[in-house]
């Protein structure tokens, strides 16, 4: 028997969009509530604020259905409201430690409008200890009975329907049993092992999980780089590598680095953490700064080729920090495209989705092109920043045939190496061996 509740999700941004949805789809009563009137309007004709496969397929189902809803009042919600879900922002501030402002607000607001006992679900990343001050915050301000929970979300953008209902596991962390166990059961249809924590775990577990991932991802771009110094081939040497279950297959995609709202925020605010307890953690700042060498390594290696990039006119194919996304939250094209500039080149730019959000966010003098094709037209060099489906199969004749000087540096590996061997073009890619227009791999 499914235990079917009256759930309010505050913060409609990634988390709380996918979170309200999927708990609406397993047949929860949802009300998400977010203070942007227009995004709410929006959002209540089954249009998404952000671009993320399916979700307003489900939307619109659960909204027929009537198990889903959206408001600007703290006082429709928060009507017999059962269990509150933060999901609001917690951004990075200018020293890399997290800013809660956000969630303190929602604290306030939950304060003064709860009237009936509830349970306080944080699903947003917050620094160890947050939710403990969360619970004393809240009962300086209320009389109306409550409990903390902290259930962090692990969801992929992109991926993150399919991730709520196939991840790997879902935390909760709670001091008290009978809290806990109403968030087990809210989250049981989704058919995922629980593992249950307190709640300083589980704070822990999140920023420890992405600052895990993060090294990974920078351990193997560090070899990606050995392996072009000794003649190895990285793809070859990850796989290997990645047989062994202790280590596994996934994450070892070397690459221009790792971007997003999770990774360069939560690995900078550990650091932070760490500090506060008089902890150098050395590793995770050695993980940040190869990244950052990392997200600029096209950029060297166009230099390399050149000598100057001045007057050169490049074409960057992808700008959202991965594909399936139009996110551009610490993209690695806006750090590429700032460098390129200072260096005196020219940029034109392609994405299938992320344009519009890239327009905010990448130097004035950009250009923008309508499709991949145009982008090349007229360049001198081409970088892939993104590896979309779209991109991936440009044929690589349309590379030779519309660079003008055919060399093309790819970020993310899309390209079969040996498919260059018989085009006029070279080709530079993240620790793989170089194919020039000779015909030879260097
Ligand atoms: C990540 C975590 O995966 C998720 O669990 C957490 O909740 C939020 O942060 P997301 O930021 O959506 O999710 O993207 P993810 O698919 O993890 O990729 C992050 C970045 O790492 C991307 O820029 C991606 O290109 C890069 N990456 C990933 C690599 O460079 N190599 C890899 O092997 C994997």
């Amino acid at each position: 028997m499914v235990l079917k509740k009256k759930i309010v999700v505050v913060g409609t941004g990634y988390v709380g969009l996918v979170t309200g949805v999927s708990l609406s789809e397993i047949g929860h009563t949802v009300i998400c509530l977010d203070i942007d009137q227009t995004k709410v309007k929006k959002m209540k004709n089954g249009i998404s604020p952000i671009y993320e496969p399916g979700i307003e397929e489900l939307m619109k189902r659960n909204i027929e259905k009537g198990t889903l809803d959206f408001t600007t009042s703290y006082k429709q919600a928060f009507e017999n409201v059962e269990v509150i879900y933060i999901a609001v922002g917690t951004p990075e501030r200018e020293d890399g430690t997290a800013d809660l402002k956000y969630i303190k607000q929602v604290a306030l607001d939950i304060a003064y409008n709860i009237k009936n006992e509830v349970v306080i679900v944080i699903k947003s990343t917050v620094p160890i200890g947050t939710n403990e001050f969360l619970e004393k915050y809240i009962s300086s301000l209320t009389k109306v009975k409550f409990h903390i929970v902290s259930n962090p979300e692990f969801l992929r953008e992109g991926s993150a329907l399919h991730d709520t209902f196939h991840g790997d596991r879902i935390i909760i962390g709670a001091e008290n049993k009978y809290a806990a166990s109403i968030v087990e059961k809210i989250n049981q249809p989704f058919g995922i092992e629980i593992f249950t924590t307190n709640l300083r775990s589980a704070e822990m577990i999140k920023y420890a999980s992405n600052a895990f991932l993060a090294t990974k991802i920078s351990f193997i771009n560090e070899i990606a780089d050995l392996c072009e110094r000794l003649e190895a081939n990285i793809e070859e040497v990850a796989t290997g590598m990645g047989f062994d279950k202790r280590i596994g297959k996934s994450f070892l995609n070397a690459g221009i680095g790792y971007g997003g709202s999770c990774f360069p925020k939560d690995t900078k605010a550990l650091v932070n953490i760490a500090g506060q307890e008089k902890f150098d953690f050395n590793l995770l700042r050695a993980v940040i700064e190869v990244n950052k060498k990392q997200q600029v390594l096209l950029v060297t290696k166009a230099k390399e080729y050149y000598g100057s990039l001045k007057g050169k006119r490049i074409a960057l194919l992808g700008l959202a920090f991965k594909p399936n996304t139009d996110d551009m939250r610490e993209a690695a094209s806006i750090i590429t495209s700032e460098k390129l500039i200072l260096s005196g080149a020219e940029v034109v730019c392609y994405d299938p989705i992320a344009m519009d959000n890239a327009k905010k966010v990448l130097p004035e003098v950009v250009e923008f092109a309508n499709s991949a094709e145009e982008a090349l037209q007229n360049a001198d060099a081409a970088f892939i920043m993104t590896e979309w489906e779209e991109i991936k199969n440009i044929p690589i004749s349309k590379y030779s045939e519309k660079l003008r000087d055919k060399v093309l540096f790819d970020g993310r590996n899309c390209y079969d190496l040996n498919s260059f061997l018989v085009e006029d073009i070279d080709y530079f890619s993240v620790g793989r061996p170089s194919v020039l227009s000779k015909k030879q791999l260097v």
